[in-house]
Order: C-alpha cells, then sequence, then structure tokens
C-alpha cells in the first residue's frame, strides 16, 4: 500500500471511531473496584451515592446505595438483572460481563456502599 492510500485508510479508521457512540461500555478486565470507578461511578458516583467528589447529584445517577434502608429492600436477583439487562437510562453490560460478574459486582461492591452507613 502506497503512503497516502495508507494515511487514507488511517484517517477513515479514526473517522469510524469517532462516529461511534460514546455509551458503549469497555470490556472488563477482571478488577471489580477499578471497573466500577472506570465505568459505573460515572453514574453512581465513586461512593455509589450517586454524587460526584463534590456532592453535587450526577445527571444520570439512578439510585443511593447507599441509603441501606431503601438498599436492603431491593433483592440481589433484580440488581444483577438490571446490571446485565440496563433500565431506562442505565446502559446494559450482558456482554461486559456474566451474570456471575454481575453477581459479584453487586456483592462485592454495591451492598458494602450500603454497609458503611
Ligand atoms: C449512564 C449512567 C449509568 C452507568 C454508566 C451505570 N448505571 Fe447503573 N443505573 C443508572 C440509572 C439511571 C439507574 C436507575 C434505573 C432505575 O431504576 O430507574 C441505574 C440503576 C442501577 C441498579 C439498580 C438500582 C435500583 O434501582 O435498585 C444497579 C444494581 C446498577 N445500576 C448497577 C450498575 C453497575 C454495576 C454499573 C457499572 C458496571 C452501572 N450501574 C453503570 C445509570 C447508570
Amino acid at each position: 500500500m502506497s503512503i497516502p492510500r495508507l494515511a487514507l485508510a488511517v484517517l477513515l479508521c479514526g473517522a469510524t471511531l469517532a462516529a461511534q457512540p460514546k455509551k458503549e461500555p469497555p470490556p472488563f478486565g477482571g478488577d471489580y473496584p477499578k471497573y466500577w470507578l472506570d465505568v459505573c461511578a460515572r453514574c453512581h458516583g465513586v461512593n455509589g451515592n450517586g454524587r460526584d467528589n463534590a456532592g453535587s447529584p450526577l445527571p444520570d445517577n439512578g439510585f443511593d446505595f447507599t441509603d441501606s434502608r431503601k438498599a436492603g429492600r431491593k433483592k440481589d436477583s433484580d440488581w444483577v438483572r438490571i446490571t446485565l439487562e440496563g433500565k431506562e437510562k442505565m446502559p446494559a453490560f450482558k456482554g461486559k460481563l456474566t451474570p456471575e460478574q454481575a453477581q459479584k459486582m453487586v456483592t462485592d461492591i454495591i451492598r458494602p456502599f450500603g454497609a458503611r452507613h
């Protein structure tokens, strides 16, 4: 391939990437706290309360996981399902997380947010 054609190919490639919706979540690398911070915290907050570090509500926050009273009424199975299937603004993570990984996310990351309060 000549240099100009290579440059064109690279350009087209970049344009295609840029045109892709930003919504597509990145693949899971096996580190649950990291995935929470990299992917979920954008909407749910680092601490699971749906707020940014300054304490303001995040635009797409869904549920205050630190509200132990409300969280206590939620079933793991529903949380796993919502994580996999999505709900309203919440993206679906099936294809990124297996049901077992989604369960671990609920047990190891999300449940402890409520237990701290
Ligand atoms: C684009 C924003 C966004 C991202 C990213 C996001 N969520 Fe959500 N999530 C929401 C919204 C909004 C809701 C509330 C949906 C509803 O119940 O109406 C929600 C709800 C949930 C619920 C159910 C809470 C309830 O209502 O009982 C769980 C569990 C959950 N998210 C887990 C996660 C996990 C785990 C991740 C990362 C792998 C994640 N979310 C990433 C926006 C997001």
